[in-house]
Protein backbone atom coordinates (compact mmCIF):
# COMPACT_ATOMS: atom_id res chain seq x y z
CA UNK A 1 0.00 0.00 0.00
CA UNK A 2 1.45 3.20 -0.81
CA UNK A 3 0.56 5.88 1.01
CA UNK A 4 1.18 9.97 1.33
CA UNK A 5 3.46 11.77 3.88
CA UNK A 6 0.81 14.01 4.05
CA UNK A 7 -2.97 13.40 6.24
CA UNK A 8 -6.12 14.20 4.90
CA UNK A 9 -6.62 16.66 7.46
CA UNK A 10 -3.74 18.21 7.01
CA UNK A 11 -3.77 18.68 3.33
CA UNK A 12 -7.72 19.93 4.09
CA UNK A 13 -6.16 22.62 5.88
CA UNK A 14 -3.56 23.59 3.39
CA UNK A 15 -6.36 23.70 0.51
CA UNK A 16 -8.24 26.13 2.44
CA UNK A 17 -4.98 28.75 2.08
CA UNK A 18 -3.70 26.91 -1.44
CA UNK A 19 -6.34 26.02 -4.20
CA UNK A 20 -5.48 22.80 -6.05
CA UNK A 21 -3.87 22.14 -8.24
CA UNK A 22 -0.80 22.14 -6.62
CA UNK A 23 2.37 20.03 -5.98
CA UNK A 24 3.90 19.52 -2.36
CA UNK A 25 6.91 18.47 -1.42
CA UNK A 26 8.29 16.48 2.04
CA UNK A 27 11.17 18.31 3.23
CA UNK A 28 11.66 15.38 6.34
CA UNK A 29 11.58 12.77 3.44
CA UNK A 30 14.24 15.01 1.29
CA UNK A 31 16.17 15.20 4.31
CA UNK A 32 16.40 11.57 5.09
CA UNK A 33 16.80 10.31 2.17
CA UNK A 34 20.03 12.72 1.25
CA UNK A 35 21.05 11.83 4.58
CA UNK A 36 20.96 8.15 3.64
CA UNK A 37 22.79 8.85 0.26
CA UNK A 38 25.93 10.50 1.90
CA UNK A 39 26.41 7.57 4.07
CA UNK A 40 26.44 5.02 1.60
CA UNK A 41 29.10 6.85 -0.12
CA UNK A 42 30.82 8.11 3.00
CA UNK A 43 33.71 5.06 2.36
CA UNK A 44 34.80 7.46 -0.72
CA UNK A 45 36.24 10.69 0.52
CA UNK A 46 35.54 12.40 -2.97
CA UNK A 47 31.95 11.63 -3.24
CA UNK A 48 30.12 14.37 -4.43
CA UNK A 49 26.19 14.16 -5.71
CA UNK A 50 25.76 17.01 -8.29
CA UNK A 51 21.33 17.28 -7.91
CA UNK A 52 20.20 16.78 -11.48
CA UNK A 53 18.64 20.45 -11.53
CA UNK A 54 16.20 19.87 -14.79
CA UNK A 55 14.30 16.89 -12.32
CA UNK A 56 13.22 19.75 -9.83
CA UNK A 57 14.57 23.37 -10.53
CA UNK A 58 13.51 24.83 -7.24
CA UNK A 59 15.79 27.08 -5.46
CA UNK A 60 14.22 25.86 -1.52
CA UNK A 61 14.27 22.75 -2.19
CA UNK A 62 18.18 22.39 -3.70
CA UNK A 63 19.33 24.41 -0.71
CA UNK A 64 18.40 20.97 1.22
CA UNK A 65 19.99 19.35 -0.21
CA UNK A 66 23.12 21.53 -0.18
CA UNK A 67 22.94 20.49 3.53
CA UNK A 68 24.00 17.31 2.49
CA UNK A 69 26.60 18.34 0.80
CA UNK A 70 25.11 18.26 -2.78
CA UNK A 71 26.22 20.26 -5.71
CA UNK A 72 24.50 20.38 -8.76
CA UNK A 73 24.24 19.36 -12.17
CA UNK A 74 23.06 21.45 -14.77
CA UNK A 75 21.79 21.11 -18.53
CA UNK A 76 21.36 24.99 -19.26
CA UNK A 77 21.97 28.36 -19.37
CA UNK A 78 19.02 28.91 -17.30
CA UNK A 79 20.02 26.14 -14.89
CA UNK A 80 23.29 27.55 -14.63
CA UNK A 81 22.25 31.17 -13.95
CA UNK A 82 19.59 30.00 -11.09
CA UNK A 83 22.52 27.67 -9.32
CA UNK A 84 24.75 31.11 -10.10
CA UNK A 85 22.22 33.44 -7.58
CA UNK A 86 22.54 30.13 -5.42
CA UNK A 87 25.99 30.71 -4.41
CA UNK A 88 27.30 28.02 -6.85
CA UNK A 89 30.54 27.84 -8.55
CA UNK A 90 33.06 25.84 -9.36
CA UNK A 91 33.91 22.36 -8.49
CA UNK A 92 30.31 22.41 -7.36
CA UNK A 93 28.58 22.68 -10.84
CA UNK A 94 28.82 20.01 -13.24
CA UNK A 95 27.52 21.01 -16.56
CA UNK A 96 26.17 17.81 -18.21
CA UNK A 97 24.50 19.05 -21.79
CA UNK A 98 24.72 17.74 -25.28
CA UNK A 99 24.29 19.48 -28.36
CA UNK A 100 25.46 22.60 -26.60
CA UNK A 101 25.04 25.96 -27.78
CA UNK A 102 28.35 27.88 -27.62
CA UNK A 103 27.08 30.74 -24.79
CA UNK A 104 26.12 27.66 -22.79
CA UNK A 105 29.93 26.59 -22.59
CA UNK A 106 31.19 30.29 -21.87
CA UNK A 107 28.82 30.96 -19.31
CA UNK A 108 29.57 27.26 -17.53
CA UNK A 109 33.37 28.79 -18.35
CA UNK A 110 32.80 31.46 -16.92
CA UNK A 111 30.93 30.10 -13.93
CA UNK A 112 33.93 27.83 -13.22
CA UNK A 113 31.80 24.62 -13.84
CA UNK A 114 33.36 21.16 -14.60
CA UNK A 115 32.44 20.69 -18.32
CA UNK A 116 31.16 17.29 -19.16
CA UNK A 117 31.66 17.24 -23.05
CA UNK A 118 29.05 15.06 -24.79
CA UNK A 119 30.95 14.32 -27.78
CA UNK A 120 34.69 14.02 -29.34
CA UNK A 121 34.00 17.08 -32.00
CA UNK A 122 33.05 19.25 -29.06
CA UNK A 123 36.87 19.76 -27.62
CA UNK A 124 37.31 21.76 -31.16
CA UNK A 125 33.84 23.33 -30.05
CA UNK A 126 34.72 23.75 -26.91
CA UNK A 127 38.37 25.43 -27.41
CA UNK A 128 37.28 27.96 -29.91
CA UNK A 129 34.16 29.00 -28.07
CA UNK A 130 35.90 29.66 -24.98
CA UNK A 131 39.71 29.97 -26.14
CA UNK A 132 41.44 27.36 -23.97
CA UNK A 133 40.39 23.93 -22.47
CA UNK A 134 40.43 23.62 -19.02
CA UNK A 135 42.28 22.08 -16.37
CA UNK A 136 39.60 19.66 -15.35
CA UNK A 137 37.84 18.07 -17.65
CA UNK A 138 35.34 15.23 -17.95
CA UNK A 139 33.47 13.52 -21.24
CA UNK A 140 30.62 11.24 -21.63
CA UNK A 141 31.25 7.56 -22.47
CA UNK A 142 28.74 5.76 -24.40
CA UNK A 143 30.02 1.88 -24.74
CA UNK A 144 27.00 1.15 -27.26
CA UNK A 145 25.20 -1.65 -28.02
CA UNK A 146 22.17 -2.79 -25.61
CA UNK A 147 23.00 -2.36 -21.64
CA UNK A 148 21.21 -5.67 -20.20
CA UNK A 149 21.64 -7.19 -16.67
CA UNK A 150 21.25 -10.39 -16.44
CA UNK A 151 18.84 -10.99 -19.10
CA UNK A 152 16.83 -8.37 -19.33
CA UNK A 153 17.49 -5.19 -21.71
CA UNK A 154 17.74 -2.40 -19.70
CA UNK A 155 18.14 0.23 -22.06
CA UNK A 156 19.97 0.69 -26.03
CA UNK A 157 23.07 2.81 -25.68
CA UNK A 158 23.90 2.28 -29.62
CA UNK A 159 20.57 4.34 -29.96
CA UNK A 160 21.16 6.96 -27.58
CA UNK A 161 22.82 10.43 -29.06
CA UNK A 162 24.70 10.72 -26.01
CA UNK A 163 28.49 10.46 -25.57
CA UNK A 164 31.86 9.51 -27.08
CA UNK A 165 32.52 5.86 -28.43
CA UNK A 166 35.50 4.24 -26.49
CA UNK A 167 37.79 5.05 -29.66
CA UNK A 168 36.60 8.34 -29.65
CA UNK A 169 36.91 8.74 -25.59
CA UNK A 170 40.84 7.26 -25.65
CA UNK A 171 41.49 9.50 -28.65
CA UNK A 172 39.38 12.37 -26.62
CA UNK A 173 41.53 12.25 -23.40
CA UNK A 174 44.92 12.04 -25.85
CA UNK A 175 44.07 15.51 -27.44
CA UNK A 176 42.73 16.98 -24.50
CA UNK A 177 45.95 16.06 -22.50
CA UNK A 178 48.11 17.98 -25.34
CA UNK A 179 45.86 21.00 -25.33
CA UNK A 180 46.34 21.38 -21.28
CA UNK A 181 43.80 19.06 -19.31
CA UNK A 182 45.36 18.07 -16.50
CA UNK A 183 42.53 16.68 -13.92
CA UNK A 184 40.21 14.00 -16.12
CA UNK A 185 36.73 12.82 -15.48
CA UNK A 186 34.49 10.40 -17.14
CA UNK A 187 30.70 10.15 -16.89
CA UNK A 188 28.07 8.28 -18.19
CA UNK A 189 24.20 7.43 -17.82
CA UNK A 190 23.34 4.10 -19.54
CA UNK A 191 19.47 3.35 -18.08
CA UNK A 192 17.07 5.80 -16.69
CA UNK A 193 14.76 4.74 -13.66
CA UNK A 194 16.41 1.90 -12.87
CA UNK A 195 14.54 -0.51 -10.28
CA UNK A 196 17.07 -3.00 -9.27
CA UNK A 197 20.13 -2.36 -6.82
CA UNK A 198 22.62 -3.80 -9.48
CA UNK A 199 22.77 -0.65 -12.36
CA UNK A 200 25.21 0.94 -10.95
CA UNK A 201 27.47 -1.79 -9.78
CA UNK A 202 27.14 -3.15 -13.48
CA UNK A 203 28.29 0.04 -14.73
CA UNK A 204 31.29 0.12 -12.41
CA UNK A 205 32.60 -2.58 -13.94
CA UNK A 206 32.25 -0.93 -16.89
CA UNK A 207 33.71 2.56 -16.23
CA UNK A 208 36.21 1.44 -13.35
CA UNK A 209 37.45 -1.17 -16.39
CA UNK A 210 37.44 1.96 -18.98
CA UNK A 211 39.31 4.07 -16.31
CA UNK A 212 42.24 1.16 -15.80
CA UNK A 213 42.55 1.00 -19.71
CA UNK A 214 42.57 4.84 -20.37
CA UNK A 215 45.07 5.46 -17.75
CA UNK A 216 47.26 2.84 -19.51
CA UNK A 217 46.63 4.15 -22.88
CA UNK A 218 46.68 7.55 -22.63
CA UNK A 219 48.57 8.56 -19.05
CA UNK A 220 45.76 11.27 -18.31
CA UNK A 221 44.99 11.75 -14.30
CA UNK A 222 41.59 9.84 -13.57
CA UNK A 223 40.02 11.78 -10.95
CA UNK A 224 36.30 11.47 -10.83
CA UNK A 225 34.05 9.03 -12.18
CA UNK A 226 30.50 10.11 -12.74
CA UNK A 227 27.22 7.51 -12.36
CA UNK A 228 25.04 10.23 -12.88
CA UNK A 229 21.57 9.53 -12.87
CA UNK A 230 19.12 6.64 -13.32
CA UNK A 231 18.26 5.11 -9.91
CA UNK A 232 14.84 4.29 -9.96
CA UNK A 233 11.75 4.47 -6.82
CA UNK A 234 9.09 2.62 -6.74
CA UNK A 235 6.40 4.15 -8.74
CA UNK A 236 3.84 0.75 -8.69
CA UNK A 237 2.76 -0.04 -5.49
CA UNK A 238 4.60 -3.13 -3.73
CA UNK A 239 7.70 -2.52 -5.90
CA UNK A 240 10.77 -1.79 -3.14
CA UNK A 241 13.00 1.00 -2.81
CA UNK A 242 16.40 0.52 -3.70
CA UNK A 243 19.47 -0.18 -1.37
CA UNK A 244 21.53 2.46 -1.47
CA UNK A 245 23.27 1.17 1.30
CA UNK A 246 23.78 -2.10 -0.78
CA UNK A 247 24.77 0.34 -3.71
CA UNK A 248 27.27 2.21 -1.78
CA UNK A 249 28.38 -1.02 -0.25
CA UNK A 250 28.78 -3.35 -3.83
CA UNK A 251 30.58 -0.16 -5.42
CA UNK A 252 33.17 0.28 -3.02
CA UNK A 253 33.95 -3.42 -3.67
CA UNK A 254 34.46 -3.24 -7.09
CA UNK A 255 36.13 -0.04 -6.64
CA UNK A 256 38.69 -1.56 -4.64
CA UNK A 257 38.76 -4.88 -7.04
CA UNK A 258 39.28 -3.01 -10.48
CA UNK A 259 41.28 0.60 -9.46
CA UNK A 260 42.51 0.84 -5.89
CA UNK A 261 44.61 -2.78 -7.04
CA UNK A 262 45.55 -0.67 -10.38
CA UNK A 263 46.57 2.45 -8.25
CA UNK A 264 43.75 4.61 -8.69
CA UNK A 265 42.46 4.57 -4.84
CA UNK A 266 41.97 7.49 -5.02
CA UNK A 267 39.53 8.32 -7.68
CA UNK A 268 36.55 10.20 -6.51
CA UNK A 269 32.76 8.92 -7.18
CA UNK A 270 29.94 11.45 -8.16
CA UNK A 271 26.37 11.15 -9.18
CA UNK A 272 23.71 13.28 -10.86
CA UNK A 273 21.04 11.97 -9.36
CA UNK A 274 17.45 13.71 -9.51
CA UNK A 275 14.49 11.04 -9.46
CA UNK A 276 15.89 9.24 -6.45
CA UNK A 277 16.63 12.56 -4.37
CA UNK A 278 13.07 14.00 -4.61
CA UNK A 279 10.58 11.84 -6.84
CA UNK A 280 9.43 10.25 -3.97
CA UNK A 281 8.64 13.37 -1.90
CA UNK A 282 6.84 15.56 -3.81
CA UNK A 283 2.77 14.93 -4.72
CA UNK A 284 0.69 16.34 -7.22
CA UNK A 285 -2.76 17.39 -5.31
CA UNK A 286 -5.60 18.01 -7.34
CA UNK A 287 -9.41 17.68 -7.12
CA UNK A 288 -12.37 16.13 -8.67
CA UNK A 289 -14.31 18.38 -10.37
CA UNK A 290 -16.26 16.39 -12.89
CA UNK A 291 -17.48 13.16 -13.54
CA UNK A 292 -18.75 11.64 -16.88
CA UNK A 293 -20.46 8.87 -17.76
CA UNK A 294 -19.74 7.79 -21.69
CA UNK A 295 -18.71 4.39 -22.64
CA UNK A 296 -16.27 4.61 -19.55
CA UNK A 297 -16.63 6.04 -16.29
CA UNK A 298 -14.38 9.58 -16.15
CA UNK A 299 -13.05 11.78 -13.55
CA UNK A 300 -12.10 15.02 -14.80
CA UNK A 301 -9.80 16.93 -12.31
CA UNK A 302 -8.64 20.46 -11.99
CA UNK A 303 -4.51 19.40 -13.20
CA UNK A 304 -3.85 17.90 -16.33
CA UNK A 305 -0.50 16.88 -18.55
CA UNK A 306 1.06 20.55 -18.23
CA UNK A 307 1.30 19.62 -14.12
CA UNK A 308 2.31 16.22 -15.08
CA UNK A 309 3.62 15.19 -18.35
CA UNK A 310 4.83 11.48 -17.55
CA UNK A 311 2.07 9.64 -18.05
CA UNK A 312 1.18 11.08 -21.02
CA UNK A 313 4.41 10.77 -22.94
CA UNK A 314 5.68 7.52 -21.32
CA UNK A 315 2.51 6.05 -19.96
CA UNK A 316 4.17 6.01 -16.65
CA UNK A 317 2.24 4.87 -14.24
CA UNK A 318 1.34 7.34 -10.84
CA UNK A 319 0.07 6.22 -8.26
CA UNK A 320 -3.42 7.67 -6.72
CA UNK A 321 -4.89 8.10 -3.50
CA UNK A 322 -8.11 9.27 -2.91
CA UNK A 323 -7.89 10.87 0.25
CA UNK A 324 -10.44 9.81 3.03
CA UNK A 325 -10.74 6.82 1.00
CA UNK A 326 -7.80 4.89 1.39
CA UNK A 327 -9.73 2.24 3.26
CA UNK A 328 -12.81 1.68 1.19
CA UNK A 329 -13.31 -0.81 -1.59
CA UNK A 330 -11.35 0.09 -4.74
CA UNK A 331 -14.08 -0.91 -6.98
CA UNK A 332 -14.80 1.73 -9.35
CA UNK A 333 -13.01 1.51 -12.63
CA UNK A 334 -11.83 5.38 -13.48
CA UNK A 335 -9.97 7.14 -16.20
CA UNK A 336 -8.45 10.26 -14.56
CA UNK A 337 -8.80 12.82 -16.89
CA UNK A 338 -7.28 16.54 -16.86
CA UNK A 339 -8.73 19.59 -19.29
CA UNK A 340 -6.64 19.46 -22.30
CA UNK A 341 -7.96 18.59 -25.82
CA UNK A 342 -5.41 16.15 -26.04
CA UNK A 343 -6.49 12.19 -25.44
CA UNK A 344 -3.95 11.66 -23.90
CA UNK A 345 -4.33 13.84 -20.89
CA UNK A 346 -5.04 11.19 -18.52
CA UNK A 347 -3.00 10.27 -14.97
CA UNK A 348 -4.40 6.90 -15.17
CA UNK A 349 -6.83 4.58 -16.93
CA UNK A 350 -8.71 1.49 -15.86
CA UNK A 351 -7.61 2.22 -12.60
CA UNK A 352 -9.81 0.72 -9.74
CA UNK A 353 -10.25 3.46 -7.03
CA UNK A 354 -12.42 3.90 -4.11
CA UNK A 355 -16.08 5.95 -5.46
CA UNK A 356 -15.00 9.38 -5.84
CA UNK A 357 -17.16 12.45 -5.76
CA UNK A 358 -16.98 15.71 -6.85
CA UNK A 359 -14.60 17.76 -4.72
CA UNK A 360 -12.34 15.02 -3.27
CA UNK A 361 -9.01 15.46 -2.76
CA UNK A 362 -7.10 13.07 -5.50
CA UNK A 363 -3.08 12.84 -4.16
CA UNK A 364 -1.08 11.36 -7.45
CA UNK A 365 2.17 10.36 -6.23
CA UNK A 366 6.36 10.15 -6.80
CA UNK A 367 5.65 13.69 -8.72
CA UNK A 368 9.03 15.20 -6.97
CA UNK A 369 11.35 15.11 -10.02
CA UNK A 370 10.25 15.42 -13.61
CA UNK A 371 7.04 16.59 -12.52
CA UNK A 372 6.31 19.73 -11.90
CA UNK A 373 9.97 20.90 -13.97
CA UNK A 374 8.70 19.05 -17.56
CA UNK A 375 5.20 21.93 -17.73
CA UNK A 376 4.68 23.43 -20.34
CA UNK A 377 1.88 25.68 -21.05
CA UNK A 378 0.26 23.38 -23.81
CA UNK A 379 -3.90 25.00 -24.39
CA UNK A 380 -2.72 28.05 -22.76
CA UNK A 381 -3.06 26.38 -19.32
CA UNK A 382 -0.85 27.77 -16.61
CA UNK A 383 1.54 26.11 -14.31
CA UNK A 384 0.41 25.70 -10.78
CA UNK A 385 2.05 26.41 -7.44
CA UNK A 386 4.79 24.59 -5.46
CA UNK A 387 4.77 24.24 -1.68
CA UNK A 388 7.00 22.51 1.04
CA UNK A 389 5.49 20.82 3.75
CA UNK A 390 8.52 21.69 6.34
CA UNK A 391 9.67 19.38 9.34
CA UNK A 392 7.58 21.41 11.89
CA UNK A 393 4.39 20.67 9.93
CA UNK A 394 4.18 24.82 8.61
CA UNK A 395 3.91 24.96 4.68
CA UNK A 396 5.57 27.00 2.73
CA UNK A 397 4.86 28.59 -0.65
CA UNK A 398 8.32 27.94 -2.93
CA UNK A 399 6.79 28.66 -5.77
CA UNK A 400 3.82 30.75 -6.96
CA UNK A 401 0.83 29.37 -9.79
CA UNK A 402 1.21 31.16 -12.63
CA UNK A 403 -1.19 33.76 -13.63
CA UNK A 404 -2.25 34.69 -17.03
CA UNK A 405 -0.16 37.97 -17.39
CA UNK A 406 2.97 35.46 -16.65
CA UNK A 407 1.53 33.47 -19.73
CA UNK A 408 1.38 36.64 -22.34
CA UNK A 409 4.68 38.27 -21.10
CA UNK A 410 6.50 37.62 -23.83
CA UNK A 411 4.17 39.33 -26.36
CA UNK A 412 6.63 42.37 -26.91
CA UNK A 413 4.79 45.23 -28.79
CA UNK A 414 1.15 43.49 -28.67
CA UNK A 415 -1.43 45.51 -26.25
CA UNK A 416 -2.67 42.79 -24.16
CA UNK A 417 -1.56 44.45 -21.02
CA UNK A 418 -3.33 47.49 -21.69
CA UNK A 419 -6.27 45.85 -22.67
CA UNK A 420 -6.88 43.38 -19.97
CA UNK A 421 -4.78 44.28 -16.60
CA UNK A 422 -7.63 46.12 -15.11
CA UNK A 423 -9.73 42.15 -15.26
CA UNK A 424 -9.38 40.10 -11.95
CA UNK A 425 -8.02 37.02 -13.72
CA UNK A 426 -4.82 38.84 -15.13
C1 LIG B 1 22.95 14.16 -17.76
C2 LIG B 1 21.91 13.76 -16.78
N1 LIG B 1 22.26 13.66 -15.49
C3 LIG B 1 21.35 13.31 -14.55
C4 LIG B 1 20.04 13.06 -14.86
C5 LIG B 1 19.08 12.70 -13.77
O1 LIG B 1 18.57 11.45 -13.94
P1 LIG B 1 17.58 10.79 -12.89
O2 LIG B 1 16.57 11.78 -12.56
O3 LIG B 1 17.07 9.59 -13.58
O4 LIG B 1 18.40 10.41 -11.70
C6 LIG B 1 19.63 13.15 -16.19
C7 LIG B 1 18.23 12.90 -16.57
O5 LIG B 1 17.77 13.03 -17.64
C8 LIG B 1 20.59 13.50 -17.18
O6 LIG B 1 20.23 13.62 -18.46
Amino acid sequence: MKKPFVTHEKLQEITKEYPTPFHLYDEKGIRENAKALQDAFSWNPGFKEYFAVKAEPNPFLIDILRDYGCGVDCSSLTELMLSKVMGFAGSDIMFSSNMTPQEEFVYANEMGAIINLDDFTHIDFLEKTIGHIPETISCRYNPGGVFQIGNSIMDNPGDAKFGFTKEQIIEGFRILKQKGAKRFGIHSFLASNTATNEYYPKMAKILFELAVELKEKTGVDICFINFSGGIGIPYQPGQEKNDIAYIGNELRRIYDEILTSNGLGDVAIYTELGRYMTGPYGVLVTKAIHEKHIYKEYIGCDACAVNLMRPAIYKAYHHITVMGKEDEPHDHKYDIAGSLCENNDKFAIDRMLPKIDIGDLLVIHDTGAHGFAMGYNYNGKLKSAELLLKEDGSVQLIRRAEEPKDYFATLDGFPIYDALSKEKQF
